[in-house]
């Protein structure tokens, strides 16, 4: 038996991007939950490689943080100044002396890439016993990337890059994606000789390739199905159009799993985001990070969800959400905000101007309007009434309100932190409450009420209130008019003003 060839990756990641216009490294530049290199090394991961080693150069520190991040075992490569492509893989090669077999080099701006496609890549490269192995795609515009000329038996001669190239040669279409597979041996010489004779003065990695093909070493072609794959980034232009094409694709991916996403076009999906079955996914949403949708859940319209869990057949209808927990069944929004650590119970309401804060709403509480909820914990079916601040801040530090089970708030209340209300306990509208609720006991803190009899009358005569008083009072003086009559509600049931 042979034994499988070690394999090693090298990703070319130093350049700046000048065309981004950006102070962030080109490599760097986000796309839908990873940055571009992140892409990159995810697909590379399908090389399960030995090693990876990532060439950086401009902002090398930057880019290096990153790296720790997301990729702690890839091996950054300093090389300080940019001469070129090939200049960097001589400089991978001299930092892992130690490596043979099959060495996988990537362009760190490709991030449409495929790891199936990396695969494929390798595997024919090593079935072929190849020196060299580049992968092409026929494209309608080959503008500014390097041809692929090949010889009269249909072999790879050499690549051209286009500011190197004859006028016959820019009229090729098949280009170079920028990735190939080398057999270690044959790559360290070729690289070995390579020349600075071009356009950019630059060592190139392209040429490499020629010099292979020029000595005779088997050097094979490997043309990509999807041409989308192969797009580099070289602007924001590009990184749009590439943004849009991976959105379709993450979305495809996920309709075909029996997602139903309503509108495709304004529909943003990040590549690490999970969904199950029969989630709605309405328009204008964005779902990024670490999201999760639950089967059955309905998302959207006019939604953003980051790092957010929402659980099994909940709705979440025109908010935004960060670090968020939505239990199964819950109900937020519209226009509802979730910050880090708010947590929904099962069935929870959070409902049209709410913001909550790292906050527990029990199993089928609710919390229905124009609330703040920060640092509570709030029991099994409480009922918030609209308008209740928990005041969770005194200038200095943050302090926690506990509401129990079944307790009932209601509207307009302030509930001053550190505070208890009481299982079961009430709440009358418009109280400030800074003192513990026994459970089950009513705490109001408002003003009595008292009225001024005919205030209207001598104080804001010939206005539409004093015509509508006075034609009040005098249905009231006619024998018929006994049914319109209210009787005062005098202290009244707290909870009357609560809504639901
Ligand atoms: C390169 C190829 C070209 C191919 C194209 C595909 C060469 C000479 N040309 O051209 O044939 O069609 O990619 O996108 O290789 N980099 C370094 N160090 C350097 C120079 C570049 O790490 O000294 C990195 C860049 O950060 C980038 C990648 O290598 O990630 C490609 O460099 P870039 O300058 O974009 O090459 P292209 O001109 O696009
Ligand atoms: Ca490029």
């Amino acid at each position: 038996m042979t034994q499988p060839r070690s394999r090693t990756v090298v990703v070319l990641a130093a350049g700046e991007g000048k065309r981004m216009k950006s102070n962030l490294p080109k490599v760097l530049h986000p796309l839908l939950g990873r940055t571009l290199v992140g892409h990159v090394l995810a697909a590379a991961e399908a090389a399960v490689a030995e090693r990876t080693l990532v060439v950086v150069g401009h902002r090398a520190e930057q880019v290096t943080t990153h790296l720790c991040e997301i990729a702690p075992t890839a091996r950054p490569v300093l090389q300080a100044q940019q001469h070129g492509t090939g200049h960097a893989v001589r400089l991978a090669m001299a930092a892992a002396p130690q490596t043979t077999g099959t060495v996988v080099v990537l362009n760190g701006d490709v991030p449409m890439l495929r790891p199936q496609t990396v695969t494929e890549l390798i595997t024919a490269h090593e079935t072929a016993g190849a020196a060299a192995t580049v992968l092409t795609a026929e494209v309608a515009d080959p503008t500014g990337l390097g041809r692929i000329v090949r010889d009269s038996t249909g072999g790879l001669e050499r690549i051209v890059e286009e500011r190197d190239a004859s006028a016959e040669q820019r009229r090729i279409r098949e280009i170079n994606a920028g990735i190939y597979a080398f057999d270690a041996a044959g790559l360290r010489e070729a690289l070995g000789k390579l020349s600075t004779d071009n356009d950019q003065g630059e060592e190139y990695l392209t040429d490499a390739v020629g010099l292979l093909a020029a000595a005779g070493a088997p050097v094979g072609v490997h043309v990509a199905a999807d041409v989308t794959e192969t797009l580099g980034c070289n602007d924001r232009v590009e990184l749009a159009r590439l943004r849009r094409l991976l959105a379709d694709r993450v979305n495809e991916r996920w309709m075909r799993a029996g997602v139903s996403i309503l509108d495709p076009a304004t529909t943003w999906i990040d590549v690490t985001v999970e969904l199950d079955r029969d989630a709605v996914i309405d328009q204008n949403t964005q779902l990024r990070g670490a999201t999760t949708v639950a089967a059955g859940a309905s998302v959207g319209p006019d939604v953003t969800l980051i790092d957010t869990v929402v659980g099994a057949g909940a709705t979440v209808l025109r908010s935004h959400a960060v670090q968020a927990r939505i239990g199964a069944g819950a109900s937020v929004g519209p226009y509802a905000y979730l910050r880090p650590e708010a947590h929904l119970d099962e069935r929870a309401k959070v409902g049209t101007f709410v913001e909550v804060k790292k906050s527990q709403i029990g199993a089928g509480a609710k919390v229905p309007h124009l609330s703040y909820v920060g640092d509570a914990t709030i029991g099994a079916r409480a009922n918030i009434g609209a308008a209740t601040i928990f005041v969770n801040y005194d200038g200095v530090r943050k302090s926690h309100t506990t509401v129990g089970e079944a307790a009932f708030v209601g509207c307009d209340s302030c509930l001053i932190a550190p505070v208890e209300i009481g299982a079961g306990a009430y709440v009358g509208a418009g109280s400030v409450v800074t003192k513990d609720v026994t459970p089950g006991s009513l705490a109001v803190t408002r003003a009595a009420q008292r009225a001024v009899e005919g205030w209207v009358h001598s104080r804001r005569p010939g206005t539409p209130a004093a015509a509508a008083a006075a034609a009040a009072a005098a249905a009231a003086a006619r024998p018929d008019g006994e049914a319109d009559h209210h009787p005062d509600a005098g202290g009244g049931d707290p909870g009357d003003t609560a809504t639901d």
